[in-house]
């Protein structure tokens, strides 16, 4: 009897150890968490990859060498996880010099100024060139081609990076200091929240370049990803990318996204595919959805909300399948698309822009949501 009933204590036990097991189990499955593994060395410096993963089963990963996004998992509409942007499995992939800005942060001035010159206040400016005489994504140096400070936030769900660009830094004036937060939330957004000060009035522009295949390399260009941009106009632009300063309509056009569109429908008609800027249609300054991407081939929703007024959608023409990243995926022309939400290009020059300028004593702000679902 004694020993039957010691069995029965056991066996209570044992259920309730199980149990109370499960519970942990599941409880730990419900929270975020962000991993770190080595990524190499940058000028004597070691480079981190930190994934942060939600509970919902996305995950994105991010190194400090450019504050660049290097993953971005999520589930198709089969619940079958897939990495969505474009990028290379090791820092050398980043390093070498045909790096197309995949996934890092641009700054401090995303798109071109025309010549890389422009007068502040009585005073000109020369930025570093690097694109036809013209200044692209920062100059020679750019905020992606350094390395930025990480640290985990609290909650396991946010990742802030920090840099400050010197007085003087690709030609700029003033010491920037820069702080970037990704943020991955419940329901499948990644959240990129940036802000700057500045001790010398300076033109502020800073955004992303990840590059986005929804199909998670299933398809080999995104010409039959769907895409709606609520704009009417864009900035004109010339031969080399500049923009005139005209905005023409998109109504009739193959610029035209306001009702979505297969991308490769109009792109024959659009010389060298889709590059420019967009003028976004908004109801105020804060966050707004301006953008969906679809794509039936795994059923991936993407949408886009910012609070910038412009949008620079790019079809990645100049991808030329000399470039190969992760999963072994030789990227070639169209291999992805881009969705820079930013000020529009070339503004320091170009009056009749929304203004750039931060002075000394204001706090540029920019938040963008990259948001996640299946269709
Ligand atoms: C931006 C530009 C493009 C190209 C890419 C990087 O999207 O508008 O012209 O330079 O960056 O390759």
């Amino acid at each position: 009897m004694r020993k039957l009933t010691l069995l029965f204590l056991l066996a209570v036990a044992a259920i309730f150890t199980a149990c109370n097991n499960t519970q942990t189990a599941d409880a730990s499955a419900m929270k975020y968490s962000i991993t770190e593994k080595p990524f190499g060395v940058f000028e004597n410096e070691a480079v981190t990859q930190y994934t942060i993963a939600n509970p919902a089963g996305m995950q994105v990963s991010i190194i400090n060498y450019g504050g660049t996004l290097t993953g971005i998992i999520t589930p198709d509409k089969d619940k079958k996880p897939g990495d969505v942007i474009l990028g290379f499995d090791s820092l050398s992939g980043y390093l070498q010099k045909g790096n197309p800005y995949f996934g890092c942060l641009v700054g401090r001035y995303g798109n071109r100024i025309a010549k890389g010159k422009f007068s502040l206040n009585g005073q000109s400016y020369q930025i570093t060139v690097n694109n036809n005489g013209n200044m692209l994504h920062g100059g020679v140096r750019g905020l992606d081609k350094v390395l930025w400070k990480a640290t985990k936030l609290a909650g396991d769900s946010s990742l802030q990076l920090t840099y400050t660009s010197k007085d003087g830094d690709q030609g700029f004036p003033g010491n920037l200091a820069i702080t970037v937060v990704y943020t991955l939330t419940t329901d499948n957004s990644l959240k990129i929240e940036y802000s700057a000060t500045t001790d010398k009035a300076t033109p502020v522009n800073l955004t992303n370049h990840a590059y986005f295949n929804l199909s998670a390399g299933k398809e080999p260009t995104i010409l039959n990803h769907e895409l709606m941009i609520k704009a009417e106009d864009y900035t004109e632009v010339d031969t080399l990318l500049i923009p005139t300063g005209k905005l023409p309509a998109v109504k009739g056009t193959p610029m035209d996204f306001n009702t979505a569109k297969p991308i490769g429908r109009d792109i024959a008609a659009v010389k060298g595919g889709y590059d420019h800027n967009w003028v976004l249609r908004r109801t105020g300054t804060g966050l707004e959805k301006v953008a969906e991407v679809y794509d039936a081939s795994s059923g991936r929703f993407l949408e886009v909300l910012t609070t910038e007024p412009g949008l620079q959608f790019y079809t990645g023409n100049f991808l030329d399948s000399t470039l190969t990243g992760k999963y072994n995926r030789v990227y070639g022309q169209h291999a992805a698309l881009c969705l820079e939400t930013q000020h529009f290009p070339d503004s320091p020059n170009q009056p009749g822009f929304p203004t750039t300028t931060l002075n000394p004593g204001e706090t540029y702000h920019q938040t963008t949501v990259y948001r996640f679902s299946v269709k």
